[in-house]
């Protein structure tokens, strides 16, 4: 098993109830991080974890610009962010409502810039840094980007602009704060099995005729590995990401799709 170092570290992670957000915090919990803040607007199923590090829950909306600067000093120094909410947002470029479209800019992207902006502000806190006994800053990012933000799929709305966006602003932030020490990734993962699905009309439709386990079936079936990935595959992948096993990787756009973009 590689030999992870989050131990001494802080970390941060968003959309933490629930699917890659929580499996991201298991993830590094198991690597012996020493304090995490989780943020989710689900508070209760933020207490569910059971995590052996200290843990700091903040029940908020990531979209909310007040969320970020109230939380933000607390984070000097901060070491790892995994900035990962996000909403599900369907509908043909035609047909979607002005109102939709913004709704899901404002949490995919619009909450993914005000995430980003704070944690980049506290991870290069000069204060902080002097605090620090390594030599050099260890700061990273992952971002949850979206394979649909790079293959254009059809009825996938704002969601895949939003996630295009996301991709592109982890790749111009590495640029800019490379020389602060700090890399940014992004991961973009094609259908893993969370519950974002059942927000989706015509999945909650597949689910009623067939079941769960068959709609998921059906759908990974256009894909060449012929499944969805678990939360946990794509945590372990975000966490390579994070880890300074990856200290040469920045601005990267990690596919994880099974082949579906091939
Ligand atoms: P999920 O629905 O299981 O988890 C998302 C979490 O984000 C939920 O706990 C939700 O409460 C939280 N959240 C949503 N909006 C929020 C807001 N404004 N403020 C605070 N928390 C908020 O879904 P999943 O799949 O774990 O999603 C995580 C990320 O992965 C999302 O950005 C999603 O777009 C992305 N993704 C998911 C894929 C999939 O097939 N499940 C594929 C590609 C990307």
């Amino acid at each position: 098993m590689t030999n992870f170092t989050f131990e001494g570290r802080s970390a941060l992670v968003t959309g933490a109830a629930s699917g890659i957000g929580a499996a991201c915090a298991r993830w590094l919990d198991r690597q012996g991080v020493s304090k995490l803040w989780l943020i989710d607007r689900d508070g209760d199923r933020l207490a569910e974890h059971g995590l052996a590090c200290d843990v700091e829950t903040i029940a908020d909306d990531i979209a909310d610009e007040a969320l970020w600067t109230d939380l933000e000093p607390n984070l000097a120094g901060l070491d790892h962010a995994v900035l990962n909410a996000g909403i599900g947002v369907g509908g043909a470029i035609a047909d979607h409502s002005f109102e939709e479209w913004r709704r899901g800019m404002a949490v995919n992207l619009d909450g993914a810039f005000l995430s980003l902006r704070a944690c980049l502000r506290a991870m290069r806190d000069k204060d902080a840094q002097t605090k620090t006994t390594q030599e050099s800053r260890r700061g990273s990012v992952v971002l949850t980007a979206s394979i649909t933000g790079i293959k254009p799929v059809p009825g996938i709305g704002s969601y895949g602009v939003a996630k295009a966006g996301v991709a592109h602003m982890a790749r111009i932030a590495a640029a800019e704060v490379s020389k602060d020490g700090i890399r940014v990734n992004a991961v973009a993962p094609g259908g893993v099995d969370t519950a974002i699905w059942d927000s989706s009309k015509d999945f909650r439709a597949g689910v009623s005729a067939h079941g769960r386990e068959a709609t998921l079936a059906a759908m990974a079936a256009t894909t060449p590995r012929g499944r969805f990935a678990t939360p946990d595959e794509i945590a372990g992948e975000i966490g390579f990401l994070l880890s300074d096993q990856a200290s040469n990787i920045t601005g990267t756009v990690l596919v994880t799709d099974g082949g579906y973009s091939l």
